[in-house]
């Protein structure tokens, strides 16, 4: 669905495949069986498992288990950076490799699935985006984690959803017009949020573009009770309804936080395990995905994510397959603007990272 949306660059975008849910299909002694090998093989390659909230539950318990770390997108690339390990394997989608490799050109990057890819990383095409920056040479070039080192190369600023909201007011405090790519709804979100002047390209998270205004508000008045939690990656309509809208991280901490005990929960399902975790009996909702009559494509479950499992995941490591290459000179663009979000959020400390273990 395309929203008009004010700001929003009219463009044509490609077409993607959106792969089918890969299914975890082991027996759970199977399973266990490979966790085993994965550990072993973990301290025999001196390597780290950093996973996204949005991994299979086997996926996250085993980076608990083993040392490693679970994570938003830019907690997942400090940790990456600071961690001591030759090897870096990163269970989540390609942006999250490519962010590691960028940050450590040194390290070797290993990930389950190379084609674990995002919609808006490939909504924005390098090419493209760059020829876009072109036309608007004025504008301070602000790209979401979830883009390409292509991209990246091109711009002046990376953030994340946990860190937007302040790079997007500190540029703005400074009088900087921005572009923002790729992400018209976060985008959206920050503008309104920031009242920053920002140019917008049209991508969207096919998970979260999924979630419903109208359903959203027939489930909050049968639970008046329930605080609605929302990633800023959903439509307008479904962040105007929401007690908190923040990163997965913040919405982890929003769980175990708040003095509610019924939550309302937009962003994937892969987060259940972490906020059950942070707040156990504390009741979970999925918000809904479906509009009547409409079939969902994702279902609250990222289809990239779930091509992290447990087979994948050991033969990466018997084999080194599945590494993350990059041309230098890329890896070494890409990197500014990257460093200069680690370093912004580090002089802010724990107002932008957020994960919640530490
Ligand atoms: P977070 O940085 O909030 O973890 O978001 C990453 C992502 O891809 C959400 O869809
Ligand atoms: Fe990309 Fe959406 Fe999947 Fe996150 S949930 S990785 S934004 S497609």
């Amino acid at each position: 669905m395309t929203v008009a949306m004010e700001g929003v660059i009219d463009i044509e975008l490609p077409k993607f495949e959106i792969p089918e849910h890969a299914q975890q299909s082991l027996s759970a002694a199977a399973a266990d069986t490979l966790a085993d090998e994965i550990k072993t093989l973990l301290v025999k390659n001196n390597a780290v498992l950093i996973a996204h909230y949005y991994t299979d539950p086997k996926i996250q318990a085993l980076a608990d288990d083993t040392g490693g770390h679970v994570s938003d997108s830019l907690d997942m690339a400090r940790f990456g950076h600071e961690h001591s390990a030759d090897t870096l394997v990163v269970a989540g989608v390609r942006f999250m490799g490519e962010t590691a490799k960028i940050l450590n050109p040194e390290k070797r990057v290993l990930m389950p699935d190379l084609q674990a890819n995002c919609s808006l990383d490939l909504g924005c095409p390098a090419e493209q985006f760059s020829d876009f920056c072109d036309s608007h040479a004025d504008r301070t070039v602000v790209v979401y984690a979830n883009t390409s080192a292509a991209v990246k190369a091109r711009a002046d600023w990376m953030v994340t959803s946990g860190s937007a909201l302040e790079v997007v007011r500190h540029l703005h405090a400074r009088g900087e017009k921005i572009l923002w790519a790729p992400d018209r709804y976060l985008g959206d979100y920050i503008r309104a949020e920031t009242g920053a002047d920002m140019l917008l390209w049209n991508s969207a998270c096919i998970v979260h573009e999924e979630f419903k205004a109208t359903e959203l508000a027939e489930l909050r008045a049968r639970h008046p009770q329930a605080k609605v939690l929302v990633h800023p990656e959903s439509p307008p309509s479904v962040i105007a309804q929401a007690d908190v809208v923040a990163s997965t991280s913040g919405l982890i901490a929003a769980v175990r936080d708040l003095d509610a005990t019924k939550f309302i929960v937009a962003t994937d399902t892969g987060i259940f395990y972490k906020m059950r975790a942070a707040a156990p009996g504390k009741l979970l909702i999925e918000a809904p995905t479906s509009g009547r009559g409409a079939t969902c494509k994702s279902c609250a479950h990222c289809p990239w994510m779930a091509m992290n499992r447990l087979e994948p995941l050991a033969q990466t490591l018997r084999t080194g397959g599945n590494e993350i290459t990059l041309p230098r000179s890329v890896c070494e663009r890409a990197r500014i603007p990257i460093d200069r979000l680690l370093n912004f959020a580090a002089e802010r400390g724990a107002v932008i990272y957020g994960n919640n273990d530490a």
